[in-house]
């Protein structure tokens, strides 16, 4: 199948907010594009915007500008009911913790997703027991989620989120609160739903073993993206390996290491250019060079010499000391 599976483009997302530090714009014009089957790690520094990037891509959230399509689907035009029917039939939500429902058990909770699509309850529980049984948690099928630890209730997340067979699983974290062996059996499951049943995988992770599961990662820094990354990514240094993406509207972001590696923001004039190759020259770009700055010596307004006193205030005619480059 070539169809896509998921694509957005120039997805924006501010939280509009009173408080005297004002709006937050989360997200600032991203495109993604994943082919069905694919598996593709979202990676970034906290605060990045990943998990309202996932809510937006999962219709969870309206994005203030921009549009989401499930399936072929334009998300962001629907509402309602169909809404709720396009997202029944194709999305799953994993997130790192919260994803059951208190007054459930588990095996209720891994049901009601076939339950809430009209699905007779004898199915539903019977589908959910198969589910829990896979992910070693039919033993707990009867305990509500406050008796189970973490990593069981993110087990029984995991059973929830897959028993509507979805084409499409959105993750946040998925692994995060699972010790190191359950998160590997996590990811053994995965990886048979990649590969056997061509489920696309979307994950939020700072694990390079989920990212490594993945066909690409792509790298997101204040609500843009501005990197790709393939299976060998190395999520503590991101800086390695990285393919810098050129978007079709021809923008390119740099990541913050580079710009401040090539002299910082400013004017590039185009040096060499052929198919695969664009090279840029800095003109006047912001000195590299830091300056030191001291404390003035003598006060601009009135001409006291500070000597050796490192007042801030001048003692003569109380104007506030400058600093100047040494
Ligand atoms: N409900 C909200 N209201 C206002 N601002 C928000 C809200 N949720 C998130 N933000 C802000 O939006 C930006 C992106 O947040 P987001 O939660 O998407 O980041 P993240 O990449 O998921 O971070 P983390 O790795 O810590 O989970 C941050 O600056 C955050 O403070
Ligand atoms: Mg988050």
């Amino acid at each position: 199948m070539s169809e896509n599976i998921l694509q957005a483009d120039g997805l924006y997302h501010v939280y509009e907010s009173k408080a005297i530090d004002g709006n937050v714009v989360a997200l600032r014009g991203l495109h993604i594009k994943m082919k069905a089957g694919e598996a593709v790690a979202v990676v970034g520094p906290s605060g990045s915007g990943k998990s309202t990037l996932l809510k937006c891509l999962g219709g969870l959230m309206k994005p203030s500008a921009g549009s989401v399509s499930l399936a072929g689907e334009n998300m962001t035009r629907i509402t309602g009911k169909e809404l709720v029917k396009l997202r029944q039939n194709t999305i799953s939500f994993i997130f790192q913790e919260g994803n059951l429902l208190p007054h459930l058990n588990a095996r209720d909770n891994v049901a009601q997703p076939l339950r809430n699509q009209g699905i007779s309850s004898k199915i539903a529980l019977s589908k959910a027991d198969e589910l829990l049984d896979k992910l070693g948690m039919l033993h707990r099928a009867k305990a509500i989620p406050k008796l189970l630890s973490g990593g069981e209730q993110q087990r029984v997340a995991i059973a929830r989120a897959l028993i509507t067979n979805p084409r499409l699983i959105l993750a946040d974290e998925p692994t995060g609160a699972l010790d190191p062996v359950t998160s590997r059996e996590v990811l053994t499951l995965f990886k048979k739903l990649h590969e056997e049943d061509q489920v696309a995988f979307l994950l939020v992770t700072h694990s390079k073993e989920v990212a490594a599961f993945c066909n690409r990662s792509l790298e997101l820094r204040d609500g843009r993206f501005v990197a790709e990354h393939g299976k060998s990514i190395n999520v503590e240094d991101l800086s390695e390996g990285r393919e810098l993406i050129v978007d079709d509207m021809g923008t390119v972001t740099l990541p913050p290491d580079i710009l401040t590696q090539m002299g910082g923001p400013g004017r590039y004039s185009v040096g060499e250019l052929e198919s695969g190759l664009l090279s840029i020259v800095g003109e006047s770009v912001a000195s590299p060079v830091s300056i030191e700055l001291v404390l003035a010596t003598s006060c601009p307004a009135c001409n006291h010499d500070y000597g050796d006193s490192d007042e801030q205030l001048c003692p003569s005619c109380g104007s506030s000391r400058p600093m100047v480059e040494s």
